[in-house]
């Protein structure tokens, strides 16, 4: 069996990890003892370009258990974990292509990994395989890492196109890979249904509310081990994301400032009791940093000359282009990593800035992503997803799709029954009332 990772000794630790994660996701053991049964994936190769966690461990076997031929690359240089792989490899021959700290040729060439898979679903966090497999049929070597492009300029024409001809669908899991897809579906460049599984009410309110918030939280705090109480903590991006990190920072003691560029966003910011100012102006007054906005260079180098002197800047959005690093080290005279996730910079001002995890997404370089419970409900929502995909997609076109309504109530009805809490139902009259226009006062 083909795959790259770290070290396969690190499985014995791997394999107790992902049995504690598979524990708290219930959804997900229903659906893979169903998987196990009806087989609603046999036949079909399935290419997963995941953060490879014990969570993603659980989906993935539940894709297999469903009968898929699947094989998993990482979604993130930094977010693998490396006993993680090392345990799907040795306990259940899933070939894996994600080491944690690749550089970006090795990144590249596990999502290539990933792709000459041949897969007929693709799985991915953030459409780096999706954009690939387009990169290359299409011929767009310039936006390809080029040890990838030359691969591609090296196939027959006819090759190129068949990675395309092949695939019958995908899903996507985050914020970040759904803007890229319906981008492009808007250039009409898009060539099969993509099912959006962050769009459904059971991912993002939850997960990227929920587990970004705490995780968030969690990694700062791996990263630094500083106390949160009585500083002041600006979040820039005041959505699904920002607002669970807000939540919690406040609840951690500190003292919130909301950025944001969306005047609704911002009004929600204030009236959740938050101070809400511009980057500009939050610059000298933060002593923790962290986006989550999905945009590209949130915090410049005007900002940074502005902080104060040991202020920790960190990123949870998906991609590193949120802090601008280039910058950072342009206005730099020295720097040095201080701890395993934290690099200080010395600005030419004098004063030091700590960049935590490289600007990846600090809850999966120096925590471990998002608790799994809720990561049930969003990898339920993929499993059922591939599923709709593998039966639906002849009538589906060549766009991003919700996921449909009936699974996301189902998986939020599975979820409030496995914790145990029951809901009031329609009585016949409420039910007519509530469909009726003819009673009034
Ligand atoms: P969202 O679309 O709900 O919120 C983003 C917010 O950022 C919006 O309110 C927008 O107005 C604001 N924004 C955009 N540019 C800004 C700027 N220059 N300054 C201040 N605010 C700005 O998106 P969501 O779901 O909160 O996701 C945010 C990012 O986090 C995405 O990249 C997503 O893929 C990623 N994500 C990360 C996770 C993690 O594990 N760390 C989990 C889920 C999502």
């Amino acid at each position: 069996m083909d795959y790259d990772i770290k070290d396969m000794t690190l499985a014995d630790k791997g394999r107790l990890r992902i049995e504690w994660a598979v524990l708290s996701m219930p959804v997900l053991n229903k659906i893979k003892e169903r998987f196990a049964t009806e087989k609603p994936l046999q036949g079909l190769r399935l290419s997963a370009c995941l953060h490879v966690t014990t969570e993603t461990a659980a989906l993935v076997t539940t894709l297999k258990a469903g009968g898929a031929d699947v094989v998993l690359c990482a979604s993130n240089p930094l977010s693998t974990q490396d006993d993680v792989a090392a345990a799907l490899v040795a306990d259940h021959e899933i070939p894996v292509y994600a080491i944690k700290g690749e550089d970006h040729k090795t990144y590249y060439s596990h999502i290539l990994s990933a792709l000459k898979h041949r897969p007929h679903l693709t799985m991915d966090d953030g459409a780096d395989l999706v954009s690939s497999i387009h990169f290359i049929a299409l011929e767009r070597w310039d936006d390809l890492e080029p040890s990838v492009a030359e691969w591609g300029k090296g196939l027959p024409a006819e090759q190129r196109k068949s990675f395309l001809a092949d695939v019958m669908g995908g899903t996507e899991e985050t914020t970040t890979g759904v803007i890229r897809l319906r981008s492009m579906e808007k250039d009409g460049v898009l060539q099969f249904p993509v099912i959006s599984v962050n769009d459904a009410n059971t991912k993002h309110l939850f997960d990227n509310r929920y587990g970004t918030g705490q995780s968030t939280i969690d990694g700062i705090i791996r990263a630094t081990n500083r106390l949160l109480a009585g500083s002041t903590f600006v979040v820039s991006g005041y959505g699904w994301c920002g607002r669970g990190v807000a939540a919690r920072a406040k609840g951690h003691g500190a003292h919130v400032i909301v950025c944001e560029v969306d005047p609704l966003r911002a009004l929600e910011a204030v009236m959740d009791g938050y101070r809400v100012m511009p980057i500009a102006e939050a610059a000298p007054l933060g002593d923790f940093f962290c986006t989550l906005t999905g945009d590209i260079n949130v915090i410049r180098a005007e900002h940074f000359l502005q902080m104060k002197d040991g202020a920790m800047i960190s990123n949870s959005g998906h991609f590193d282009v949120e802090l601008d690093i280039p910058r950072l080290k342009e206005n730099s005279v020295s720097h040095r990593r201080i701890r395993e996730y934290v690099e200080e910079y010395t600005l030419k001002n004098g004063k030091r800035v700590y960049l935590l995890g490289e600007g990846r997404l600090i809850n999966l370089a120096a925590a471990e992503g998002h608790p799994s419970s809720v990561m049930d409900m969003s990898f339920a929502n993929q499993a059922l997803s591939a599923e709709y995909m593998a039966r639906n997609h002849g009538q589906m076109q060549k766009k991003v799709y919700p996921v449909p309504e009936e699974i996301d109530r189902e998986i939020a009805r599975l979820k409030l029954e496995s914790l145990g809490v029951k809901i009031d139902t329609l009585t016949e009259e409420q039910r007519a009332y509530l469909a009726s226009w003819h009673m009034g006062t």
